[in-house]
């Protein structure tokens, strides 16, 4: 048994999808039940109070991973050490409200913690960013963290991911675990592009199970897409246990490896692969050898596919000139 904890820093700790986390991860669910944890809960002051309630309701369930937990509105003290840093505090989005809208009050937020990242973590640290608009906020928080290796900086696709497998699920009768290399490339926005045409179901192709291409080119990839606005619309609030799921999966997988012969969804830095400009932190097909995210090379676009990442990598282009324009990449 490793008998060292691990920490982990969680940012947005009074929030929805950090009541749904911190205990996951407690239980032992992210980093595997052998592995004992330390929490440092990052809040603003006016909700340092609410994370403490968080807080004791952790002791109170008596992990027995759990190893001690801290609550604290400076960054400094919440990355110190922290080998995993999950930055989930951030506005969510309310009905009618685009992404667009957070790009300038949460991008904020992020310039600051890829600093304190830079110096107070430990050098194995990983980031995965959940707070929305996810994939650019996790572009400044790199930026600001510049002697930090790029690939230390993630942001979540994998509740898109998990979107779609669900979905595939539902139609083929299959279990999720049955289905295999299924990805969601570029924007965790209503961009994004869910891509069947190499997903196996039991070996077999996916797109001749289903035998309905234009279910999976048409209903299939928008429902996925706008689930979250379907989310909103439904709770009258942003997904928040399933968030944190897809976010223990996302960790669980960079740090404890992919299925043999299958691969999941990160959104990663780029460095030039399938075309996507170096930087932008684009959804990509990936496995990891537990210890550092591999980018699926080689798999062949349709037309459709290709036109359509063409299309989510100009959006996220375009947030790259927008946060740099508000001097957030400085
Ligand atoms: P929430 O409003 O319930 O909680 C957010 C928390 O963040 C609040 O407690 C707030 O005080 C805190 N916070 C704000 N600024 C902070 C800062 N500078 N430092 C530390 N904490 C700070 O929201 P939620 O439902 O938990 O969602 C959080 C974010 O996650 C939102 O931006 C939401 O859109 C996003 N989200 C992303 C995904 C994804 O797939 N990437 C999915 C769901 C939600
Ligand atoms: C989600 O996908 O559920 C979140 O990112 C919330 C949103 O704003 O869509």
């Amino acid at each position: 048994m490793n008998t060292s904890p691990v920490r982990v820093t969680v940012t947005g700790a009074a929030g929805n999808i950090s009541y749904a986390l911190l205990f996951r991860i407690a239980a032992g669910e992210m980093l595997g039940p052998d592995v004992p944890v330390e929490l440092r809960l990052l809040e603003i002051e006016q909700a340092v109070a609410a994370a403490e309630g968080t807080a004791m309701e952790l002791d109170d369930a008596a992990f027995p991973l759990l190893r001690g937990i801290d609550v604290t509105a400076d960054a400094d003290a919440a990355f110190d050490g922290t080998s995993i840093a999950i930055l989930v505090g951030a506005m969510p989005r309310r009905e009618g409200m685009d992404r667009a809208d957070l790009l300038e009050a949460n991008g904020r937020i992020f310039g600051p913690q890829g600093r304190a990242i830079a110096a107070n973590a430990a050098p194995d640290v990983r980031v995965l960013v959940v707070g929305n608009p996810a994939n650019t906020n996790a572009l400044i928080a790199r930026a600001a963290a510049p002697d930090v290796p790029a690939d230390r900086f993630t942001a979540m696709m994998r509740l898109d991911h998990n979107r779609a497998l669900a979905r595939l699920a539902e139609r083929t009768g299959a279990g999720v675990d049955r289905i295999e290399r299924l990805h969601v490339w570029g924007n965790h926005s209503d961009s994004q592009v869910p891509d069947v045409d190499h997903a196996l179901v039991d070996g077999r192709p996916l797109r001749e199970v289903v035998a309905d291409d234009a279910w999976l080119d048409g209903p299939f990839r928008e429902a996925v897409a706008t689930r979250g606005a379907a989310i909103i619309k439904a709770r009258g609030a942003s997904s928040a246990a399933s968030a944190a799921s897809a976010a223990v999966d996302h960790v669980r997988d960079w740090v404890l490896g992919t299925r043999p012969g299958d691969w999941t969804t990160a959104a990663l830095p780029s460095t030039g692969a399938y075309g996507i400009p170096e930087g932008l932190v684009a959804g990509v097909p990936v496995t990891s050898d537990g210890g550092a995210w591999h980018v699926v090379e080689g798999l062949s676009r349709s037309a459709l596919v290709q036109e359509r990442i063409d299309a989510t990598v100009a959006e996220l282009t375009s947030e790259r000139e927008a946060v740099d324009t508000l001097g957030l990449l400085r």
